[in-house]
């Protein structure tokens, strides 16, 4: 069993360190093959790279775990939307049919993903069996924020839209999460052995609306995973204080840290459960004692806990490959 499902599953200490973002733009390998690559959908479905590119960090850096190169963004196009990831802008999908959507079916759905599983089949034949090879998904919210084209600024959403359509949200999200536990047993089946739900707009929902919109979808797909013995990471980020409701309704296996939540605040309120990552990704851009100062206090708080050592966020693009290579040395050394 992989040291990271060892954690997951037992709680026992011990140290494992993958970072979210991990195969990305700050690698000049990806880049490499990113540009020939223009499209970014059909690389995620072109399965000889899309191993490939999940296996270019743990080959330069040795990480504990493996998670799979490919995008949330996978369900909406699976579902019959069009994504686009536009240049210094992000992605971009085509106006959201309900009727359109309402006709998918589990077939259809993952033939139009199989290309996923195939390469996960394959990089877990060539990942050294102590690593682990972790799966995803977005979590509905999150997905709606894109599939309905909600974001107005950086951090605001169109509310007003929101409450028109309610009727019909409701039954999207329950939708969606039917198709996200079919994606995941999927990957699973295709030898994933652990899944990271990502809701990484969860701060931008409403304070009355979180059990709605966020507890309720992620706890569903928990207990899917756990019906599967499969551990379950979440990620809500942006949710503050009110990370600890969300540990107590959904009890995932583990809980992983946004930049914003203090570790001391962490270790006091969120019991009973594995906790990842927290550090600033943009920490990684600064001089090296920072870095490494930055990283301490992580390594500290969590030094008697069942600790996963992760960033708050993604890898930034601008990040120099050899600051990873020396955070990565740095937690495997330290003695504190
Ligand atoms: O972590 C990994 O190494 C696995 C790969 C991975 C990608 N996307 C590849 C990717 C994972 C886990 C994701 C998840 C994802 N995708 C999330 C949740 C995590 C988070 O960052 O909050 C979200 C919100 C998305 C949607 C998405 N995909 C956005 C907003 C963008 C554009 C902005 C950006 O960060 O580049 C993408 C594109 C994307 N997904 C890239 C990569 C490597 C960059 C593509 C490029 O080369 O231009």
């Amino acid at each position: 069993m992989s040291e990271l499902r060892k954690i997951l599953l037992s709680k026992k200490t011990c140290k494992s360190i993958w970072f979210m973002r991990q195969a990305g733009r700050y690698l000049p390998e990806f880049r490499k093959i990113r540009s020939q690559n223009q499209d970014f959908i059909k690389l995620c479905l072109n399965t000889k790279l899309c191993s490939e590119i999940t296996l270019q960090p743990v080959k330069r850096f040795d990480f504990d775990s493996a998670i799979i190169f490919s995008d949330i963004l996978m369900v909406p196009y699976a579902l019959g939307q069009e994504v686009k990831f536009i240049k210094n802008y992000g992605p971009e999908l085509s106006n959201f049919d309900f009727k359109k959507f309402k006709k998918n079916d589990e077939k259809k759905f993952s033939k139009k993903l199989e290309n996923i599983y195939k390469a996960i089949k394959i990089t877990r034949e060539n990942l050294n069996k102590n690593k682990s090879l972790i799966s995803f998904v977005g979590a509905p919210w999150t997905l709606l924020i894109y599939m309905l084209n909600l974001k107005k600024g950086k951090n605001e959403i169109d509310l007003n839209r929101l409450n028109h359509e309610n009727l019909e949200i409701d039954q999207i999200i329950k939708d969606l999460n039917k198709y996200l536990c079919i994606h995941i047993k999927n990957q699973i089946n295709a030898g994933a052995d652990v899944v990271q739900i990502f809701d990484s707009w969860a701060g931008l929902i409403p304070e009355k609306d979180i059990n709605k919109y966020c507890f309720l979808p992620n706890l569903e797909i928990v207990k899917f995973c756990k019906n599967l013995n499969i551990p379950s990471i979440c990620f809500p980020k942006g949710i503050k204080n009110k990370y600890k409701d969300f540990k107590e309704i959904v009890k995932p296996n583990c809980m992983s840290l946004d930049s914003e939540i203090d570790p001391m605040w962490a270790k006091r309120n969120l019991k009973d459960v594995v906790i990842q990552g927290g550090l600033d990704p943009k920490i990684l851009l600064k001089p090296d004692d920072e870095i490494f100062k930055a990283a301490t206090k992580y390594i500290q708080t969590f030094k008697d806990t069942p600790y996963i050592f992760n960033l708050g966020h993604g890898l930034l693009p601008e990040t120099d490959p050899d600051k990873v290579d020396k955070l990565i040395k740095f937690y495997r050394n330290f003695n504190g």
